[in-house]
């Protein structure tokens, strides 16, 4: 994706003892770089979400592991940092998958192969996610080119949360099919979710779909129902932190209220994802680790004064507690379809194997 006319990937290797992340707390305001020069510094950076997004969490779990097998490749501390980064975000699959793929390849190599091959192996699952992006894009916008087709009008697609390039190494999974049928030519609309409480949508969604000037609308979280029964939603495309075995979705807050509208008001709604996002080990979504987050997010907002300057302020009455679930659950009988790299797929056990046999 590029920013200001320079290409960025949402992680980058920096020579061969640290890593770049772009601070995603930071934005919309902001642009600002990080480097990470240890494990520890990665799992700040996921904890505070400075970085965050299942896939990109993913990769950012396995360069911080390179980090660690730089200063001390012995197993136990290979055991050690793997537990801790997979302790820092429970719902989202593809962090404890990128760690186990990392911790299966290290554990078969003497200790002194450990640190070139952990970069490495990094380096891969990085360009891997972004193959499976381009890919999920292309499948993705196979969708939109028929519905434009059927519709023969402009397109309204409804979003909720980041599932963009921010979320991936690169192109994004929900937004990937968008940003490739905007620069088709397609003529289309998105309604962003603001994804209350830390608005990831009105925040990270529209400032990516902004730099690359696609047309969006930043919507209240409960309107996207009120849209879709006057006909104005064409499509829902989100993003997934894992998927069962049997279909069940689990996504950011919110996501199955929309899947219920649009179930109510036929309107398809897909889920996009890479692989690396299925947990093959869950039969469905009742066993889904949801995460719970800090009461301050529903109780105070950041954003930019009339000055310029950042600040947080509170919004609910003084001493009320708040509930915070990151995650909800969808059920597979509410997903229209799977985009996946591999193509689109029912979501169902029988649609994913169809397309993951020996999985
Ligand atoms: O808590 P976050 O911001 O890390 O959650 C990420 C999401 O839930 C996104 O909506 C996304 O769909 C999954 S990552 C592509």
């Amino acid at each position: 994706m590029k920013i200001k006319g320079q290409h960025y990937r949402s992680v980058w290797p920096i020579g061969d003892d640290a890593f770049g992340i772009i601070d995603q707390t930071r934005l919309p305001h902001e642009f600002v770089t990080l480097t990470l020069r240890s494990p520890q510094d990665a799992a700040h950076a996921i904890t505070s979400m400075q970085t965050r997004g299942a896939p990109l969490i993913g990769a950012v779990g396995a360069y911080g592991l390179a980090l660690a097998m730089r200063a001390d490749p012995s197993d136990e501390n290979l055991t050690r940092i793997h537990d801790m980064l997979a302790e820092t975000r429970p719902t989202a699959i593809n962090l404890r998958w990128a760690l186990g793929r990392m911790r299966d390849a290290l554990l078969k190599r003497p200790h002194t192969d450990r640190s070139a091959l952990a970069w490495k192996e990094a380096a891969a699952i990085a360009d891997e996610d972004v193959a499976m992006s381009k890919a999920i894009g292309e499948h993705g916008l196979t969708i939109i080119r028929d519905l434009a087709a059927r519709k023969k009008r402009k397109l309204n697609i409804l979003t909720h949360c980041n599932a963009g390039w921010l979320a991936t190494v690169d192109y994004g999974t929900a937004l990937a099919p968008i940003y490739l049928a905007h620069d088709a030519g397609i003529d289309l609309h998105v309604w962003v979710d603001e994804t209350r409480p830390r608005n990831q949508g009105a925040s990270l969604t529209a400032f990516e779909l902004g730099s690359h000037g696609v047309a969006h609308t930043i919507l209240a979280d409960n309107a996207g129902g009120h849209y879709m029964q006057a006909g104005e939603v064409d499509m829902v495309i989100v993003g997934t932190d894992r998927v069962t075995a049997n279909g069940d979705v689990a996504n950011k807050i919110g996501t199955y209220l929309k899947a219920l509208a649009a179930k109510d008001n036929n309107v398809p709604f897909y889920v996009a994802l890479p692989s690396s996002t299925i947990d093959w080990t869950l039969a469905d979504g009742r066993d889904i680790p949801i995460e719970e987050r800090s009461a301050d997010e529903i109780l105070k907002m950041t954003g930019r004064l009339p000055g310029g300057g950042v600040a947080t302020v509170e919004i609910a009455a003084p001493g009320s507690p708040a509930a915070n679930p990151g995650f909800d659950v969808t059920p597979a009988r509410l997903v229209t379809g799977f985009i996946t790299e591999r193509g689109t797929c029912a979501a169902t056990p029988e649609g994913l194997s169809s397309l993951f046999p020996k999985a």
